[in-house]
């Protein structure tokens, strides 16, 4: 059976698509989807394949698994599978006349300003900050310790993103305000807000005015960069530069938005995926060995760190890629139907929502060999397990809304890693910690403390 018919199916023909068993009167799975949502659709998955739906309380949801429903899922044109609809929570953040507030074309043209600001020639120039600010982190760690790893990936990745992304400007007013505001925009997305992005609570009032002041110092940045005539080579300059088809600048409320979109879509992922890439290496000795032995080879030979030396670490990134399969950060991407949509032998009504899950898809047993196994070798010829299909990993999405960052996430990953692992040996005292659900991006539970001891050997670097 394949998703491409001769004739349309018509909705007399179409089969009811299968119902996840197990659902409670008006509150469907809410409670399961709440406590642990990968195990829930992963049974999904496998009692009722490829297609099947599922009720949180009042919303139907649809969940799409395997690369032929992906394939389906991210080609459908954008005024049958919606985003916009389903995003509405970010618009007080990212703010008005951006985003998920404006057209799906407007929003396209937006982020395509951003292409150019990941071009080659930037990355790298941002390879080079992100040596830099992980050199500095390291520096600060000192000799032995105990770190929250969650936090202070997130810390070093704040840095190297307010430095790449909005400029040295806003990296330096880090800790004179831009964090905390950060973090106020932050807390701005919750459960209540998802529904209800506008309702008055004390987290939303907060949210508002993290914004005004976020836009307040970008734009007071920005005016000063005008005034003065400096040239600067950072995404906020990209878009100072960009017009619309019509020749338009953007506002400087326009530019404070797409920086944030691009802030909130790149910092907290690869801080949750650089912390996953942490834990599961600290567990796999020997592939760890492999790694380090890896940036002895690289570095030998090579002058300098480059962009260039870090491409060349293929072990370190076929162990990012495995993290990304077992431990997407995003777990679930959501579309709402508008029009009909028909896979296989089934019609999605409009209103549906449709999902796809990285997690659940990631660990289909037909396309990764014993697929809960940390195995980066899986990526590398013969068994190449990603490339059997372009939509076999979807970590970073597909479709118009395909990520822009991939790239720069892995650098970043790639160039933390690189100087940590050099420097110290991390170890984790406790269990391994289990995915916290209950936050938009998915890393391990809280705490998760690693402890760290300064390697003997001279360090390659510096
Ligand atoms: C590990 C790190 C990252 C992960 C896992 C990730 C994942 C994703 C996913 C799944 C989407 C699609 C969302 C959807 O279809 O609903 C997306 C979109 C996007 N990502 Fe990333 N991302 C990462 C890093 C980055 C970085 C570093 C940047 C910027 C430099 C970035 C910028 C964007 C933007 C602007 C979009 C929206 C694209 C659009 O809707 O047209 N991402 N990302």
């Amino acid at each position: 059976m394949t998703t491409v018919r001769s004739t349309p199916l018509s909705p007399q023909e179409a089969r009811a698509i299968p119902e996840l068993a197990g659902g409670w009167p008006l509150i469907g799975h809410l409670l399961d989807f709440q406590k642990d949502p990968v195990s829930l659709l992963s049974r999904g998955w496998r009692e009722r394949g490829d297609l099947f739906r599922f009720r949180l309380g009042p919303r139907e949801f649809v969940l799409f698994t395997g690369p032929e429903a992906h394939d389906c899922y991210f080609r459908a044109p954008e005024d049958q599978l919606h985003a916009k609809d389903v995003y509405q929570f970010t618009v007080p953040i990212f703010g008005r006349g951006v985003a998920y507030d404006v057209a799906p074309e407007l929003m396209a043209e937006q982020v395509g300003f951003l292409y150019p600001a990941l071009s080659e020639a930037a990355m790298r120039r941002f390879v080079r900050i992100m040596f830099e600010e992980t050199w500095q982190f390291a520096d600060a760690l000192g000799e032995d310790g105990e770190v929250d790893l969650p936090h202070a990936m997130n810390e070093l990745t704040v840095k190297i993103a307010s430095r790449c992304l909005l400029g040295e400007e806003v990296r330096a007013q880090l800790d004179a305000g831009f964090a905390e505001a950060y973090h106020e925009l932050q807390n701005g997305i919750n459960t209540l807000g998802f529904f209800f992005p506008n309702f008055p609570i004390p987290a939303h009032r907060s949210r508002d005015r993290a914004r005004r002041k976020v836009e307040d110092l970008f734009s007071r940045i920005m005016a000063e960069r005008r005034h003065s005539g400096a040239p600067a080579d950072d995404m906020m300059q990209t878009l100072m530069h960009a017009r619309y088809k019509d020749g338009r600048a953007l506002s400087d409320n326009e530019i404070t938005g797409v920086l944030l979109t691009a802030l909130f879509a790149g910092q907290h992922t690869s801080a949750v995926l650089a912390t996953w890439t942490a834990l599961e290496l600290q567990r796999a000795p020997s592939y760890l060995a492999r790694v380090r032995d890896e940036v002895q080879d690289v570095y030998r030979e090579a002058e300098a760190m480059s962009f260039e030396s870090l491409k060349s670490q293929v072990t370190l990134e076929h162990a990012i890629r495995e993290c990304e399969r077992l431990h997407p950060p995003l777990i679930l991407l959501v579309r709402k139907v508008l029009k009909p949509l028909h896979y296989k032998d089934y019609i999605l009504s409009p209103g549906t929502l449709a999902m796809v899950s990285p997690a659940v898809s990631h660990r289909l047993p037909h396309l990764f060999a014993d697929p809960d196994r940390f195995n980066p070798d899986r990526f590398a010829p013969p068994a190449s397990e990603g490339k059997q299909h372009h939509y076999a990993l979807i970590s970073f999405g597909g479709g118009k809304h395909r990520c822009i960052g991939e790239h720069f996430a892995y650098m970043q990953l790639k160039a933390i890693w690189t100087v940590l692992l050099d420097r110290f040996d991390f170890s984790l005292d406790t269990e391994f910690p289990e995915p916290n659900y209950g936050s938009w991006v998915t890393g391990p539970r809280e705490p998760c403390r690693v402890r760290y001891r300064r390697r003997p050997q001279a360090s390659i670097f510096r």
